[in-house]
């Protein structure tokens, strides 16, 4: 029997972790499911019938992701993390996915000998099951909403948040005071090889520089590269993208026609210090 990082939904009481389950002081028990992880999203919260990324959505980004496409940002937040959190210490995962990056920095701190735990949760029962099933470096996952965290207050030294809503106030609440935010945003040419293919005139990306109430901005880190994706991974990386929703048929179908794509791709881990 040991602690959980996670709290009780209903009650905020901490969790134990028993073989099956999760069990709080106040009487409230989650079932663990075969993969290990729980169901922490009160069912009244739950606006859509299934929230967050499809079944469909999570197995093409998890195909894409395994292909290596994406590993050079996996490395860079590996760097990041361990720069940022010398000691270790306590890191939350923010609408994880499948657990990609999740993974890759579990096992970056456990490669160096260093004590990380970690909590990852995503509103997506598809997203965390594909995440949980591959476990690893005792990562704890749950389906949990990130305007509504279930951990206490000020107990993350690190929050990662890649390509997930930014629930800023939740993450001010959760992180201790010094702790950081990592949050990702596209590099003005990320996938321009991408929109050249679609459109006539493809834009960069914007760059933003949000403020963010109660957090530092303090550093910008660019992880950049090039990726030749074959034939078979590019509906899986373009699915992942905002433009899969806004293209018309036709120019996607010429995209899916492609033996291979070359395109630029990259992200800034933009990191935020908790004043
Ligand atoms: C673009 S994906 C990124 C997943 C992962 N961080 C990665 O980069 O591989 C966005 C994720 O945010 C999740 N999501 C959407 N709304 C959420 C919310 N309110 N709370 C937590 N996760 C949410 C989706 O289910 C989806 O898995
Ligand atoms: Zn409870």
């Amino acid at each position: 029997m040991s602690e959980s990082l996670f709290r009780c939904p209903i009650c905020r009481l901490s969790l134990e972790k028993r073989e099956t389950a999760l069990i709080c002081g106040g009487g409230h028990s989650f079932d663990l499911a075969k993969e290990g992880y729980a169901h922490l999203l009160p069912s009244d919260k739950m606006r859509a019938k299934i929230p967050g990324d499809s079944k469909e959505m999570v197995a093409a980004r998890r195909a894409f992701l395994d292909s290596g496409g994406y590993a050079i940002f996996a490395e860079a937040l590996q760097k990041i993390m361990l720069t940022l959190l010398p000691n270790g210490g306590v890191m939350l995962d923010a609408g994880c996915g499948e657990g990609y990056y999740t993974r890759a920095v579990a096992n970056a701190f456990s490669q160096n000998k260093k004590p990380l735990k970690t909590a990852a949760f995503d509103i997506s029962k598809f997203a965390v099951k594909s995440a949980a099933k591959r476990g690893g470096n005792g990562i704890e996952y749950a389906v949990a909403g990130s305007f509504d965290i279930p951990v206490a207050d000020g107990c993350a030294d690190a929050v990662l948040n890649i390509f997930s809503p930014m629930a800023q106030a939740e993450f001010a609440r959760v992180l201790k005071k010094g702790g950081v935010l990592v949050f990702a945003v596209p590099s003005p040419r990320h996938l321009f090889g991408l929109k050249q293919k679609l459109y006539e005139k493809p834009y960069l990306n914007e760059t933003r520089e949000a403020q963010y109430d109660g957090f530092i901005l303090e550093d910008r880190i660019p992880a950049r590269g090039e990726i030749t994706v074959q034939n078979a991974q590019i509906k899986k990386l373009f699915s992942m993208t905002p433009y899969y929703w806004k293209t018309p048929q036709p120019a996607a179908e010429a995209l899916y026609s492609l033996d291979s794509l070359t395109t630029e791709i990259g992200f800034d881990f933009v990191v935020y210090r908790r004043g």
